[in-house]
């Protein structure tokens, strides 16, 4: 077989056999198929696109590339939850704990934050101790035991993904459904859970700009997932404005905190509730969505899912007093304020621009190499749609860097637009199942 054919095929419109697939995705893990005929591939995938099978194929083979993470041992259903990525995204900090507290293990394994988005495992470095890197053997152990653990990523899952993903985002190659689904799927599916909710996010702060490309690519995922045996389904959420009040790491673990004592933001609750009830579903914890949402309230309201979560971060090492006195998670030496220069309604609050705007303040990261201000973000006064009066605070720049500050809000008078009409926002867009 030759690389030279199999480009040739897709480049004329061919479907790809499972063999050709295997022999790229092999070749180029191993090294043996250089970057300028793997790139020539992904353009021609790029123009003629794959067909489903050549799309799970590609999957099974970049899943073969690495490690599969075997969780065998963990009693019961295992349920995973993966979101694309989105702005103020502190959902697995209080979903794990609201799930596991309704009797359903959750066994997660959670990624850092690059570029405009934040990663669950620096938030939670935000308390003391924290440990993040479990091996599956403590992994396992804190799930059978308290139901929850979260960890990074140590084995090494879909490499062929890894180098394939650098090689797309330097040749204009990265915005292809197949190619996304195959890549986002991989990943996921090299954990044997029996169930995964995807969250797959829509809007201005989303990988996802258009609903339609959305659904698109929610149903690849679904049918990828399914043709393997898993149960999957999609469902698709709003990140045209950042997600609750809080972008910042300790920020956001401050709001995920209030939230498991039932006093969170609306849309984030609402979230929580949509995807918690999915993952009961699926986990055969409850016979209905509904039913699925009344367990998830009750664990709220009765203070169980808080409870969980102190158990939780004990579990790993975390010191729990963190959680219970939020003063002693980090905190920014400066707070700058950002006031309405008229009064009207909160128009958008563009999210992308927003992560951006945190990303200045040192709470995310521009290359994976770099560190970051635990304490710095931003914390939203207001939301889209709520009214504000001239001379009104609308939101909060937490930073170390005055000038960063300054800087911050100068950019946020422009991105956070005021005019005199509410308009239409939906949290859900829809379900692929
Ligand atoms: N996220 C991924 O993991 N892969 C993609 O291709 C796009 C987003």
């Amino acid at each position: 077989m030759r690389m030279y054919d199999i480009i040739k095929k897709k480049r004329d419109g061919g479907e790809l056999t499972k063999e050709e697939i295997n022999f790229f995705i092999e070749g180029y893990t191993k090294g043996k198929i250089p970057d300028y005929q793997a790139s020539a591939l992904l353009m021609a995938i790029y123009f003629n696109k794959m067909t489903k099978e050549e799309t799970i194929n590609l999957t099974e083979a970049m899943i073969k590339s690495g490690d599969t993470i075997d969780l065998s041992l963990i009693n019961g259903v295992k349920v995973d939850k993966h979101s694309t990525g989105g702005v103020g995204d502190k959902t697995s900090l209080v979903l794990g704990p609201m799930v596991a507290a309704c009797g359903l293990p959750v066994a997660k394994m959670s990624g850092r934050g690059l570029g405009h988005t934040g990663g669950t495992l620096d938030k939670l470095e935000s308390i003391k101790g924290f440990n993040v890197n479990l091996d599956i053997n403590e992994f396992t152990q804190i799930v059978n035991k308290n139901k929850l653990a979260i960890c990074g990523q140590t084995a090494d899952v879909a490499p062929a993904d890894k180098k394939l993903y650098a090689l797309r985002d330097v040749t204009a190659t990265v915005d292809n459904i197949s190619l996304i689904a195959s890549s986002i799927m991989s990943k996921k599916l090299a954990m044997d859970s029996d169930a995964i909710v995807l969250d797959v996010k829509v809007g201005k702060g989303a990988f996802m700009k258009e609903i339609e490309d959305a659904f698109l690519l929610s149903k690849e995922m679904v049918d990828i997932g399914t043709n393997m045996g898993r149960d999957v389904v999609a469902l698709l959420t709003d990140m045209n404005e950042p997600l609750g009040y809080a972008v910042g790491n300790a920020l956001e673990v401050k709001e995920a905190i209030e939230t498991l004592k039932n006093e969170g933001p609306k849309d984030l609750v609402e979230l929580c509730l949509n995807l918690g009830s999915w993952l009961l579903f699926l986990g055969k914890k409850v016979k209905s969505i509904e039913e699925g949402k009344d367990k998830l309230l009750k664990v709220l309201e009765t203070g169980k899912a808080y409870d969980k979560f102190i158990e939780f971060i004990e579990a790993q090492n975390g010191d729990s007093e963190y959680v219970k006195d939020k003063t002693k998670l980090p905190q920014a030496k400066h707070i700058l304020e950002l006031r309405s220069e008229k009064s009207g309604y909160i128009n958008s609050i563009d999210a992308e621009e927003i992560g951006k705007c945190a990303l200045i303040l040192g709470a995310g990261r521009e290359t994976k190499e770099s560190s970051i201000d635990l304490s710095a973000g931003i914390v939203l006064n207001k939301k889209v749609n709520d009214k504000v009066e001239n001379g009104d605070t609308i939101a909060y720049i937490h930073t170390n860097d005055l000038n960063k500050g300054k800087e911050v809000v100068n950019k946020l008078k422009n991105i956070i637009k005021i005019n005199n009409n509410r308009r239409e926002k939906k949290l859900i867009y829809g379900i692929v199942d």
